[in-house]
């Protein structure tokens, strides 16, 4: 997207054995059968995830998925989208089984990084993504 596919460019990387293994494994995983296009990306990825903490992103999505039974982590949740509620667009609470929640957050502007932070660094939260959208 927005990148000339017709040239690539060869380069030759040095990384640590262990880290190209778990690399090959996830991209097979995620049924990648070219190298180079796992490794493009996830550059990709890394350079949108990067450009974000700097302050240039637009839209993002948060999804965390936390136990709703840890004590606190509800309120904690609502006080930190209620602190950035100018900067949440929408957000949806789905109980995905008897104890775990996910909660879907559309945010815009710079403090997506700090509200994904603030959110993944609670105590029942047992895990938070940030998709960068726009
Ligand atoms: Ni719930």
């Amino acid at each position: 997207m927005g990148e000339n596919n017709k040239y690539v460019k060869r380069i030759s990387l040095s990384l640590p054995p262990q880290l190209v293994e778990k690399f090959d494994m996830v991209a097979r995983r995620k049924t990648y059968w070219n190298r180079s296009k796992a490794v493009g990306d996830a550059l990709r990825e890394w350079i949108s995830q990067n450009e974000w903490r700097e302050g240039r992103m637009r839209v993002g999505v948060i999804s965390i998925l936390y136990n709703h039974e840890t004590r606190g982590v509800v309120d904690r949740i609502t006080e930190i989208q209620h602190r950035f509620g100018a900067s949440i667009i929408a957000s949806t609470h789905v109980h995905l089984s008897r104890d775990e929640c996910l909660e879907v957050i559309v945010a815009k502007g710079k403090n997506i990084p700090k509200i994904a932070n603030s959110l993944s660094s609670l105590r029942g939260v047992k895990r938070c993504n940030l998709t960068p959208i726009s």
